[in-house]
């Protein structure tokens, strides 16, 4: 809450002194993106959204910031906000959107919702997020699935292994695979790729519930409970499973030692599937996806959403409503989601065309959304405020980084920053 103070204090002096949003920023039928996708699926994806909007008449000018899960783009776009000149457009997804909306950054696209009738094509729980005070101020391009198991076919038919359905099997297979000279789970060390596994285990050990209930009530009986010490305890097992050679890692250079047969797995959001459906034919065949151990039936969404700051110049608005319009329109729904590893935001659309991978996910989001049963990311900050999220990620990074951490102090630490960030 003080962080958001302070920025909210810097941005009102900005726009006192300055002027932030000065009027001629953009040139005309031009929109300037900011994005964090840049590993090859990524960048083939983005790549159909840059060519409909130029097939428009509008340049798209990129602004890619390389980090998976967005941390660094976030960062810099602060910086640029801050200055005065934001992008048209940014990659903002979940809570951080009303935050960004209720420091006064972001543009209203009711008109466009209205005419494309956004309330009737986005699942509810999703246009909830989008909305803020009951307008709409981003538009969501896919929705992820973050607790995946992939699985290298010819790796497990190599030691005779089954893909596991419960974790205690899970650790039979880890056992075969390591003693095989196979990396286990391929998994770099950064604190959204570990949240992100983390996110999964803790599912497993609170329930749909206690998961709600940790994270996005933030009660701290159960931040600070036996079955979170489990998930810590469970989170620790895994540890001689994950090492991998290079600390930092990008995910998807995880997903290449997938690809190229030296790990056996990986955890991870269907971003993943992006990347095998980027290899071809050969790699997709050789590649199964079963959710994590002890979630099947459940479904743990990240959804990408762009959000549209304020613009003065009618032809630059203009351009953001065009972006907006075709980020919801059919064709790029299906292009760029089966290129991308997600599914599209519009569940009634059909997925012929799309993967076994993803027609799975398709069917699990459609179950989870008719029970109620979604649950929000932790780890791609779609659960949490940014400084809540920000705050679990150092405890599970810490604590995966740590050989003697102790799973009954780490449930006590989480309890204690999350109370403090909220
Ligand atoms: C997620 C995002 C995905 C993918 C992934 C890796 O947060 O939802 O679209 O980009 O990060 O960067």
């Amino acid at each position: 809450m003080a962080k958001l103070f302070v920025l909210a204090r810097i941005i009102i002096s900005c726009i006192a002194l300055t002027g932030c949003l000065t009027p001629n920023a953009f040139a005309a039928k031009e929109v300037e993106v900011l994005h964090w996708w840049t590993s090859g699926s990524e960048a083939k994806a983005v790549n159909i959204l840059k060519m409909m909007m130029r097939q428009q008449g509008i340049q798209w000018k990129d602004f890619a910031v390389p980090g998976g899960a967005g941390e660094s783009a976030m960062t810099v776009l602060k910086s640029r906000a801050i200055s005065g000149n934001p992008p048209a457009a940014a990659q903002i997804k979940g809570p951080a959107l009303q935050e960004w909306a209720s420091l006064g950054f972001l543009s209203n696209l009711d008109d466009v919702a209205q005419a494309q009738h956004w309330d009737q094509l986005i699942p509810k729980p999703i246009a909830r997020i989008m909305k803020y005070h009951g307008h709409y101020i981003a538009v969501p391009v896919n929705i992820h699935r973050t607790n995946w198991l992939w699985i290298n076919r010819k790796i497990f038919a190599a030691v005779h292994a089954q893909a596991p359905t419960t974790w205690p099997e899970f650790f039979q297979v880890a056992k075969k695979l390591k003693a095989a000279g196979y990396v286990v789970l391929a998994q770099g060390n950064q604190d959204w790729q570990n949240t992100t596994l983390f996110e999964s285990i803790a599912l497993t050990t609170l329930g749909k519930q206690g998961y709600r209930q940790a994270f996005i009530a933030l009660d701290p009986k159960t931040l600070d409970s036996p079955k979170m010490v489990q998930a810590f305890e469970l989170f620790q097992k895994l540890r001689p499973y994950l090492q991998s050679p290079d600390a930092g890692q990008a995910w998807n250079q995880a997903t290449a030692e997938v690809i190229n047969n030296k790990a056996a797995m990986q955890i991870t959001g269907d971003w993943a599937n992006g990347e095998f459906l980027a290899a071809g034919p050969k790699v997709t065949n050789n590649i199964d996806c079963v959710p994590v151990p002890g979630t099947q039936g459940d479904f743990i969404y990240s959804v990408d959403s762009f959000a549209m700051f304020q613009l003065s110049e009618p032809a630059d608005i203009g351009a953001q409503r065009a972006l907006a319009r075709t980020i919801m329109s059919k064709t790029f729904q299906r292009r760029f989601n089966q290129i991308k590893g997600s599914i599209p935001i519009r569940p009634h659309l059909s997925m012929q065309g799309f993967d076994d991978c993803s027609r799975k996910a398709h069917r699990a989001f459609a179950k989870s959304l008719a029970d109620k049963s979604l649950l929000p990311s932790v780890a791609h900050g779609m659960a949490t405020t940014s400084y809540v999220q920000s705050a679990i990620l150092d405890v599970v990074n810490h604590f995966i980084n740590d050989p003697s951490a102790k799973p009954q102090q780490a449930a006590a630490r989480l309890m204690r920053v999350v109370l403090a960030a909220s």
